[in-house]
């Protein structure tokens, strides 16, 4: 029996299937990851953007990059991976998704059971004093309307803390889950790369490059996100 048959049969057999998502699963809609060849952290240093300091101490660089960033995604989609894990969850198959992007693709495709462990980039708060503002005010660069401090995108910067809901909603459905599916990620950033290893149940990392650190994964898939996806959705299709 191949791999992606052993994959087939645990998502079968699963009484309870949670994803854990990172930027490789949305490369193939167009949006760069962040530590591949073509990442974003090969053009750009993370500690200058991405970062409190970066935002307090030179937010027009902060500004920038969040700004190309939004600009970039409102040219694209979630490409059919996203669309297949959506019909999994309609069909009972796939019980939630945990994402480390903020790229709102999952909601986009219509899955509902989505927990943003690095939050959105599609909302807005002063970085001041938390009141919330429009996507139209950040672009233009304005101030808090209550406070003048800095606007920022509800992305989690590095330092900061996770979103605590999300946090331990992706904490205690990986613990209780018997099959967790790793797609697109490298496992570099902490506390997220600590979630895998909290299941009892079975691990799978699908990944276009396999890092050395995935030794402890019960199946490895190489390959793209989207096609690998895409082969599964096949075969649980074919031996309904
Ligand atoms: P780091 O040493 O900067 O971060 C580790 C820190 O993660 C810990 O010290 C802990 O305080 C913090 N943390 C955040 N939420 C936590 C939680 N719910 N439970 C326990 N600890 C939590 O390591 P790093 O790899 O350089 O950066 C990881 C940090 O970057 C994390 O804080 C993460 O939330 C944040 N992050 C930022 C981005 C981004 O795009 N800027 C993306 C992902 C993660
Ligand atoms: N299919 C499968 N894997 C892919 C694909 C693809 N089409 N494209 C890229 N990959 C793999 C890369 O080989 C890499 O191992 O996905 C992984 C993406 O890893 P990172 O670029 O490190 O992205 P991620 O793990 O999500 O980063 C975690 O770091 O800076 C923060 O905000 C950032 O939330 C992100 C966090």
């Amino acid at each position: 029996m191949n791999n992606l048959q052993k994959v087939d049969d645990w998502l079968r057999s699963s009484k309870k299937t949670v994803v854990l998502t990172g930027a490789g699963m949305s490369t193939e809609s167009g949006v760069p990851d962040f530590r591949s060849a073509s990442g974003w952290w090969t053009k750009t240093d993370l500690q200058k953007v991405a970062t409190v300091d970066a935002l307090e101490f030179n937010y027009p660089l902060f500004h920038e990059f969040y700004s190309m960033r939004i600009r970039l995604l409102e040219k694209c989609a979630p490409h059919e991976g996203h669309h297949i894990l959506a019909k999994w969850e309609k069909d009972g198959i796939l019980h939630r998704i945990a994402t480390q992007n903020v790229d709102g693709f999952h909601f986009q495709a219509g899955s509902k059971c989505v927990d943003e462990l690095h939050g959105s980039i599609y909302t807005f708060r002063c970085h001041s004093c938390g009141q919330s503002a429009s996507k139209e005010s950040f672009l233009a660069k304005e101030r808090c309307g209550h406070c003048q401090g800095y606007l920022r995108p509800n992305v989690v910067l590095f330092g900061e803390m996770l979103p605590e809901k999300a946090w331990q909603n992706a904490l205690s459905n990986i613990q209780s889950a018997d099959l967790v599916i790793v797609i697109g990620t490298s496992l570099e950033v902490y506390p997220v790369n600590q979630l895998p290893m909290m299941t009892k149940g079975k691990k799978v990392y699908i990944n276009k490059e396999i890092a050395s650190h995935a030794s402890y994964f019960d199946c490895i898939l190489e390959g793209k996100a989207k096609e690998v996806l895409i082969k599964l959705d096949e075969l649980l299709s074919t031996n309904k």
